[in-house]
């Protein structure tokens, strides 16, 4: 439950629909299923596998299963965390201003248009933006710190099938909407012409991404699981669910974008431009809106509680820091990183950061973790456990709890042949090193 609550958040929700808009939809898609069940899912059971031999976190996890030499895997993972959980708190302090907009009933009154045009209000308030991060690193942090996961898990159970049941509720909805074929067929019908190499390269590492892999956050999850159960199925649950989530919310969002004429190609605003001209339209607007809202930032935290997690497991392990001193420090950290992401839009901070790098400063990290990192972390793991792990010991942690003997030959190929090649070329081509596609013409 924890590692489906940690799988399922921002990625499916808010990150897979804006990005399958930018990418031009079906083709997109398609990519990011194959990453998932090729890469994402062979690469999570090898996290399980890690974890569950180490019992430790990911430092110590590569540390002692390589006699140290592949510890710099775990602080790459580290890192990663660090990354995400900058910008991943910005989004969630969004979806936490919403929640109180939509209690304060902001949408009565207004027309789609000026609906749609609130997030642009508030991408630009820099102090808004500041305080809504602060409070949801410190919400994150409150968790962490006071060991309650057991209550979060609990609070799980109930509102994460909330969240879906909401959903499917607002799917059924988009179902009768005059853009509804219009958006099935720009997520399922993949054209040639639409996919870039950078959109590759992103499908792949979102695959990882909203499976929670390339970040040791598995590793971690690996180490408190238990013998008797089962690797590979874990994995595959977890990626259907999560697909399921993807899927519904762009099967949400995608009809109300050609209902209402919208751009797809919106940005990281997207849910919060549409979804709310929806919920205006229902009965008992306030209502759903709060709580859609609010399910959506629990989903957020039950995510950013085991990206905290390995961050703190790391350094009380490695450094012997108390758990309070290094959840506050991480907790700082964290902020300050955010602080540039959260003033993205506001440009009060790095006012030329765009004209240099060309992307806000949220989007600078989103894509340096999403092209770059995850996708290198994903390789390394993918080497390491293939080529360097010892094979009685990763033959057996795989096999504990499972009687799917003949997966693990097609597991390992996956892992030394398939991944490595596939991430090698995509990193290639995206570094422009490569040019496959001349084989092609
Ligand atoms: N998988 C989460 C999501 O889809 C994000 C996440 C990434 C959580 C890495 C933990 C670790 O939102």
């Amino acid at each position: 439950m924890a590692t489906a609550g940690s799988a399922v958040g921002l990625g499916s929700l808010w990150k897979f629909p804006y990005v399958t808009g930018e990418n031009g939809g079906g083709l997109f898609v398609l990519a990011y299923l194959v990453f998932t069940f090729l890469i994402g899912v062979p690469i999570f059971m090898g996290e399980l596998v890690i974890g569950r031999l180490a019992l430790a976190c990911p430092v110590g996890a590569f540390s002692e299963l390589s006699f140290r030499s592949w510890r710099f895997l775990g602080w790459l993972a580290a890192l990663a965390t660090l990354f995400v959980f900058s910008f991943y708190s910005v989004v969630a302090g969004w979806a936490l201003n919403y929640s109180l907009m939509s209690l304060l009933d902001y949408s009565a009154g207004k027309t789609s248009e000026e609906i749609r045009g609130v997030f642009d209000l508030l991408f630009t308030a820099a102090e808004i933006n500041l305080l809504w991060t602060l409070l949801f690193i410190g919400l994150t942090a409150g968790v962490v710190y006071k060991g309650i996961r057991k209550g979060i898990e609990f609070w799980s159970k109930i509102l994460m099938p909330l969240l879906f049941l909401s959903l499917i509720f607002l799917f059924i909805y988009s179902t009768t909407l005059e853009g509804f074929i219009h958006a099935l067929k720009f997520i399922f019908a993949p054209r040639a012409d639409q996919l870039t190499i950078e959109g590759l390269l992103e499908a792949l590492g979102l695959a990882c991404f909203t499976l929670s892999v390339g970040m040791g956050v598995i590793i971690t999850y690996g180490s408190y699981m238990k013998k008797n159960e089962n690797i590979p199925k874990t994995a595959l649950i977890i990626a259907l669910v999560n697909l399921f989530v993807s899927l519904i919310a762009a099967l949400v969002i995608f009809p109300i974008i050609f209902t209402f004429n919208f751009p797809s190609a919106e940005g990281p605003g997207l849910l919060f431009k549409t979804l709310p001209v929806v919920f205006a339209k229902l009965p008992g607007t306030l209502i759903i809106s709060t709580a859609f809202f609010l399910l959506v930032v629990f989903a957020a935290l039950t995510s950013t509680i085991s990206i905290m997690e390995v961050m703190v497991t790391t350094t009380t392990e490695v450094y012997g820091w108390s758990r309070g001193k290094a959840t506050i420090i991480i907790a700082g950290l964290s902020f300050l990183l955010a602080i540039p992401s959260a003033l993205s839009g506001s440009q009060t901070l790095f006012a030329n950061w765009v004209i240099l790098f060309g992307k806000n400063f949220f989007g600078t990290i989103d894509s340096f973790t999403f092209v770059w990192l995850l996708p290198i972390n994903v390789l390394c793991t993918a080497l390491f456990v293939g080529w360097w792990m010892q094979s009685n010991q990763r033959k057996k942690s795989f096999l504990e709890g499972c009687d799917w003997n003949y997966l693990y030959r097609p597991w390992i190929f996956l892992m030394r042949f398939v991944i490595p090649l596939a991430v090698i070329i995509i990193i290639l081509q995206g570094g422009g090193i490569i040019d496959m596609g001349r084989f092609f013409r």
